[in-house]
């Protein structure tokens, strides 16, 4: 079992981020997650696709960009322009699931879906057969630094048994409050590519000696099938 680690640059110091993009690539992540946020879904205004962009020529890694805008329909196709490996839309702002999906496959990128922690698994019902990943906050989302939600590791443990049921490989994703004393807790409840910000960025260490934290933390977890 592999778990991927998936930085978050809303932690990193923006006034060098290709330098901590690189930084985050030297030290082993599996991705580098971009937080989108537009002043209204959620209140901070982060990163749009011209930062994007200007970021792809420091990583060969996937870009995993996660969509917190109210309207995510009309912002895929520049996020796939800049350079998204996968893009992960809201659900509770995307009446068009299905649409957005098809959308995101037709741009060739990977298709995820988010929940907020008080939306249900329900609302992936009918579209999880086509997700590449799908993304679980592990707090309410709009800032970095706050604290995981223990409540939300139920959750992870039911949608690693549906997807285990219905066979689908779709990556499970965290992403909120993420620490290497919380990684254990959610990769053994299912989860497979955590997102870390403060822990990662914020934390006064460099990010090579924060990511092989996280990884000895998962060491024994990682040697079991
Ligand atoms: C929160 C964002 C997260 C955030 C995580 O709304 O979606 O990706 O960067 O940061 P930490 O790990 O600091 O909770
Ligand atoms: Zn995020």
């Amino acid at each position: 079992m592999k778990v991927k680690l998936a930085p978050s640059i809303l932690s990193a110091d923006f006034s060098r981020l290709g330098e901590q993009v690189a930084a985050a690539t030297e030290a082993g992540a599996d991705y580098i997650h971009i937080d989108v946020m537009d002043g209204r879904f959620v209140p901070n205004i982060t990163i749009g696709a011209p930062v994007v962009k200007a970021l792809r020529p420091w990583t060969n890694l996937p870009f995993d960009v996660h969509l917190m805008v109210e309207d995510p329909l009309s912002q895929i196709p520049h996020f796939a322009e800049a350079g998204a490996d996968i893009i992960t839309v809201h659900a509770e702002v995307c009446p068009h699931l299905h649409r957005a999906v098809q959308r995101m496959k037709e741009l060739k990128v990977k298709a995820g879906i988010a929940l907020n922690p008080g939306t249900s698994l329900a609302m992936l019902d009918e579209v999880l057969p086509s997700l590449d990943l799908v993304l679980l906050m592990t707090v309410n989302p709009g800032f970095g630094g706050q604290p995981f939600i223990e409540e939300v590791v139920d959750k992870i443990a039911r949608l690693r048994k549906i997807l285990d049921k219905r066979g689908l490989t779709t990556e499970l994703e965290v992403d909120g409050g993420i620490t290497t004393q919380i990684a254990p807790k959610v990769v053994k409840a299912g989860a497979r590519v955590l997102v870390a910000g403060a822990a990662v960025f914020g934390s006064g260490k460099s990010v090579k000696e924060t990511l092989k934290h996280f990884r000895e933390s998962l060491r024994s977890l990682e040697g079991e099938s």
